[in-house]
């Protein structure tokens, strides 16, 4: 850190390093200032105002998350100027559409409401928009609502910088100012993938998993952290768990090695979990039917069959295969088993093809 680098901030003195903006120097010292269209790890757009500051001797209030820090600066994160501006754009923001918590998924976590609560602004300033587009949940996984929509383009920020899937952008202008897909069409038709990062970063209910629509809000499960067990990746998740049942998933934004992304497998494909079809015994085919049978006798059938091939053809008639979707651990045990047990070196593993 250059040590020449300082600014005043709220009257205190603060160290910066090259490139930080003021937004990121206050956080790392624990000076809140709130946000809206900041994404961590993107290139910031200034789109919500929220951030605003006052700056000595600049002509109008700054967007922190865009302001880079300089040397003697000196910045009021809490003016009343500061306030009055932000009291303003939520304003404006909540008469932007329908943000009427009652029914919203996303109430209890919703990045705007807690913005109207702290700044106590009711949002009947101005007279509501209605929304132009309805609602879109034509695909398996998201839900569109636009009239929930405060425009601030993390969306957006996701797909393109974070997932580097570019399927959506901002279109047309003004009052019809929309998230759209390449020639506006609805995301099933779109290059989008579901990965479900628009999902993570949305701070109000404009975009949310279908599954979870009016079985559980986010506010309402315990999370549960743990491995994706689709790939070998490891990608680190919190199942959203209400009455034993998984209800939804996200990414652990500050974990390796995925910090907060996930694949349409990892953040959606979680129905197999509570599915009634589910095994949760062993089966054993006998006369072409399956019938259910306890693990001590599986096990003892399996070491039968495999010591049969063992002693009346060879070892090398028998081949392992394992999965990228255990841990190394259980991988390590696989090939010492076939190895020093099964004595054959025919040990796959599907990650390797
Ligand atoms: Fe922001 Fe959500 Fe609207 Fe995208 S859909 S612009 S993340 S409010
Ligand atoms: Fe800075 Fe939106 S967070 S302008």
């Amino acid at each position: 850190m250059n040590v020449k680098n300082t600014l005043t901030i709220n009257g205190n003195e603060y160290h910066f390093q090259d490139g930080e903006t003021i937004l990121e120097v206050a956080r790392r010292n624990h000076i809140d200032i709130p946000t809206l269209c900041y994404l961590k790890g993107t290139t910031p757009t200034g789109a919500c105002r929220l951030c605003v500051v006052e700056v000595e001797k600049a002509r109008s209030l700054m967007a922190s998350c865009a302001m880079p820090a300089a040397k003697n600066m000196v910045v009021q994160t809490e003016s009343k100027k500061v306030i009055q501006s932000r009291r303003t754009t939520l304003q404006l923001l909540l008469s932007s559409g329908n943000h009427n918590c009652l029914l919203c998924p996303k109430s209890g976590n919703c990045e705007l409401q807690n913005l109207a609560y702290k700044y106590q602004v009711s949002g009947d300033m101005f007279v509501q928009r209605k929304s132009v587009y309805p609602m879109e949940s034509v695909n398996p996984f998201i839900i569109r609502d636009f009239s929930k929509c405060i425009l601030c383009g993390r969306c957006v920020q996701a797909c393109k910088e974070v997932q580097v899937n570019n399927a959506i952008d901002i279109g047309y202008r003004g009052a019809s100012t929309k998230i759209v897909t390449a020639g506006d069409r609805t995301l099933k038709d779109s290059d989008c993938v579901f990965c479900g990062e628009c999902v993570q970063a949305c701070p109000v209910g404009a975009l949310v998993a279908k599954d979870a629509r009016f079985k559980a809000r986010l506010c309402e499960t315990e999370p549960v952290r743990t491995t994706c067990t689709y790939c070998g990746v490891g990608c680190q998740i919190n199942l959203h768990v209400k009455n034993n049942q998984v209800q939804m998933i996200n990414g652990v934004e500050d974990a390796a090695p995925n910090y907060g992304s996930l694949c349409v497998k990892g953040r959606f494909g979680y129905d197999f979990i509570n599915s009634p079809e589910r095994l949760t015994t062993p089966m054993i085919k006998e006369n072409g039917n399956f019938r259910e049978a306890s693990w001590d006798e599986a096990l003892d059938l399996i070491a039968k069959n495999l010591t049969h091939i063992k002693e009346t053809h060879s070892p090398n008639h028998i081949g392992v295969l394992t999965s990228a979707r255990i841990t190394n651990e259980e991988n390590y045990v696989i090939q010492k088993f076939t190895r020093a047990v099964l004595k054959t070196n025919n040990i796959d593993h599907c990650a390797r093809l």
